[in-house]
């Protein structure tokens, strides 16, 4: 072997080596957070171990209420908290009869100020809080440049950001003492896909659910030792009211199918798509942005939702 070849062939071992590195320090996490974790083994934490209670916010429809509906099945009694008192009772009827738990409700508005954590502070005082369900989050009508998107409402902008990232905050900060206090507590974070990929025309949404990630990660850093589970869970579309899907496909999975995926990576990974087709879409976007450029992937992200800005304000100019 010549000189030129006894080198070649180290910069070939080198780079098989830097590939096969990456493979195994991001490909095989990946694997097995989303496919072999969740599918073979399940999430091996304990809910009803956690203790008596669930708190889930935005809990009388869509990945809410699937949260409520999964937790009771494992026995856990619930607080649910939404807006409208007589949806909330439905829920809590319906969900009680059917598992056999104690249900309560609260009816705040998240929109609201900071007086509604003291109404939710005094109606919870004394109960063993395991499991705090963030779920909570509006988003826009449709997809819409930012200086667009407060005109129909003037309140917009101090909305989304009270319901998205203050309740989050607030509410953990409500109920993370008593857990921390016993060592043992799960609070599950619902964030979006949009918070991981480029999403414009809905940046304010996006942003609010970049928040949710980041905070969950530093928190899960900050009490992992203190034996409190904290999950950011980024769903893609959800056949639901604030999507507007109605007909669920794989893509867009029912609530119920979404959340059961998702409980099944809990303490397996710590943020996650939680349903691996949107794991899958999560993935194509980043290779997609590694390999052709990250302006590319944008523009084909912003193309594709600027479609879909056309499309709803063509219905809403029918509608009128
Ligand atoms: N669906 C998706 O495709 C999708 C995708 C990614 C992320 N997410 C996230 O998943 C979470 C749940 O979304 P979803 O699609 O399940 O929504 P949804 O079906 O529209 O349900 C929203 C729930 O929140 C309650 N709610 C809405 N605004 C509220 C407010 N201001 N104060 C108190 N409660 C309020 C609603 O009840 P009331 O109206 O009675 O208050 C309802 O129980 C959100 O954080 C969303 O950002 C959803």
């Amino acid at each position: 072997m010549d000189e030129n070849s006894r080198v070649l062939s180290i910069l070939g071992g080198i780079a098989i080596s830097i590939v096969g590195f990456q493979i195994c320090r991001k490909v095989l996490p990946w694997i097995y957070s989303n496919m072999l974790g969740p599918q073979l083994c399940g999430s091996s934490v304990n809910l009803a171990k956690m203790g008596d209670w669930a708190v889930i916010t935005g809990s009388t429809d869509g990945i809410g209420k699937a949260y409520a509906r999964e937790l009771a099945r494992k026995g856990l009694k619930l607080v649910l908290i939404s807006r409208s008192l007589d949806k909330l009772k439905t829920v809590a009827k319906e969900i009680g009869d059917e598992f056999g738990v104690e249900v309560r409700v609260i009816d705040v508005d998240f929109t609201a100020g900071a007086e509604i954590y003291e109404k939710i502070r005094e109606q919870t005082t004394g109960l063993d809080v395991g499991v705090l369900v963030n779920n909570v989050g509006i988003s826009y009508d449709h997809p819409e440049y930012f200086l667009d998107c407060c005109q129909a409402d003037p309140k917009f902008l101090r909305n989304i950001v009270s319901a998205n990232i203050h309740s989050v905050t607030h509410m953990t900060a409500l109920f993370m003492p008593g857990m921390v206090a016993k060592r043992k507590g799960v609070i599950i974070n619902i964030s979006s896909t949009a918070g991981v990929i480029p999403n414009p025309l809905l940046s304010v949404y996006s942003s609010t659910k970049a928040f949710v990630n980041k905070f969950s990660d530093d928190l899960q850093t900050e009490y992992k030792s203190k034996g409190i589970i904290i999950q950011s869970v980024q769903p893609g579309f959800v056949a639901t009211n604030m999507s507007k899907i109605r007909k669920p496909s794989v893509f867009a999975p029912t609530p119920e199918t979404y959340v059961k995926s998702a409980l099944a990576t809990l303490g397996i990974a710590t943020q996650t798509a939680g349903y691996l087709p949107h794991a899958l879409l999560q993935l194509v976007i980043h290779f997609t942005e590694a390999v052709l450029g990250e302006q590319f992937a944008r523009n084909l992200v912003l193309k594709s939702i600027a479609d879909t800005r056309k499309r709803a304000l063509r219905r809403q100019a029918k509608q009128q």
